[in-house]
């Protein structure tokens, strides 16, 4: 383990959420100083366990400087962004504005306050859809959606940023997100939710009737979209070692996370009943529009440069997590 010195807090935007709330356990419970920056809008008080907490929207300059300077922050994790692809096509100027004018901004007051190492969360819709899988860091980046293109304006901009100011980024690209703490204190929890993991559970618990599956006839072995599934703690573990690698002089790179492995809906449907014992009902639906039918990451960079490699590699290990989650939230 590297030993981080004077270096300042982290600063994770966004740390109320989903995946930034796993991170903020996996670097407090290493003895990371961590300060999670969130206005709430649609993470959870609850996920705000460990560290500190600053209330402030990544557009509030003048608040983004306080905590800066309270904390000493030297350098950021962020994940504060808007992430459905539906509202994205709807409604693309508030995924512009939210995810990269606040980005601008927050990168902005990086910048005054001389922060050097930024951790993005990015994500497989860059590639759109692929021409070649397992899907490697130098395949083209045609996101084919507003959502996606907000994360690879970041990219570029982060690029930019890093040749004219020494403001060293990882991007790290997300394949598909799922599972929960094992200590199943936090978890998936999005409103509305439109993840295929959860939905499932959703259906094996009684919360809802039934799961759709979104498309049939996809070009796939079982005709149903094939995904590549990755656990949220094994994503920690890449910010945790992300952060090593630039604190330790690392330059400004991008990683492919995902497990290597594509499973269909139909497959994760079958993962579902087998941990849970539950029938779950399951109906085919129409495509939902913008969905690739394969998407698989080649995850080899990360292993190489960073030494990660994901922990929890059966469907049926990520699914029993999120299950456990689940109970305990209804029963909570
Ligand atoms: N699906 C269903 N039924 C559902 C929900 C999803 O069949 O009720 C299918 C989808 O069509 C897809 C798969 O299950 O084939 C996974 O869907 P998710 O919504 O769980 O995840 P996505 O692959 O759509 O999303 C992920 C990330 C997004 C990112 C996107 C890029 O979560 O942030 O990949 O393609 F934008």
């Amino acid at each position: 383990m590297s030993n981080f010195g004077d270096t300042g807090a982290v600063l994770i935007a966004g740390g109320a959420g989903y995946i930034g709330s796993h991170v903020n356990r996996v670097l407090a419970g290493r003895g990371r100083a961590t300060v999670v920056y969130d206005n709430l809008s649609r993470g959870h008080r609850e996920f705000l366990r460990w560290g500190e907490f600053e209330e402030g929207d990544l557009g509030d300059t003048g608040r983004l400087r306080e905590v800066f300077r309270k904390h000493r922050i030297g350098s950021v994790m962020h994940f504060a962004a808007f992430t459905y692809v539906g509202e994205s096509v709807e409604d693309p100027l508030a995924y512009y504005d939210n995810n990269v004018a606040n980005t601008v901004n927050l990168l902005g007051v990086m910048r005054e306050f001389g922060a050097r190492d930024f951790i993005f969360s990015s994500t497989a819709a860059i590639f759109g859809n692929p021409d070649v899988v397992p899907v490697k860091e130098e395949h083209p980046r045609r996101p084919i959606n507003p959502y996606g293109r907000s994360k690879l304006m970041i990219e570029d901009i982060l690029g930019d940023c890093s040749a004219a100011y020494g403001l060293r980024s990882v991007c790290l690209r997300y394949f598909n997100a799922a599972g929960a703490d094992p200590a199943a204190e936090i978890g998936e929890w999005h409103e509305p939710e439109t993840h295929l993991v959860p939905l499932v559970l959703d259906a094996a618990i009684g919360a809802r009737d039934n799961v759709q599956i979104y498309g049939t006839d996809y070009d796939t072995p079982d005709g149903t979209c094939v995904r590549d599934y990755i656990h949220v703690m094994d994503l920690a573990e890449a910010h945790f070692q992300a952060l090593a690698y630039l604190r330790s002089g690392g330059e400004t790179n991008a990683f492919n996370l995902g497990n290597g492995r594509g499973f269909s809906v139909r497959e994760v449907i079958e993962a579902a009943r087998s941990v849970t014992g539950k029938e779950i009902r399951a109906v085919e639906a129409p495509r939902r529009p913008g969905d690739p039918a394969v998407l698989v990451a080649d995850s080899g960079k990360a292993m190489k440069v960073l030494g990660w490699s994901p922990r929890y590699n059966s469907l049926e290990g990520i699914v029993e997590t999120a299950w456990a989650w689940r109970r305990k939230m209804k029963a909570g």
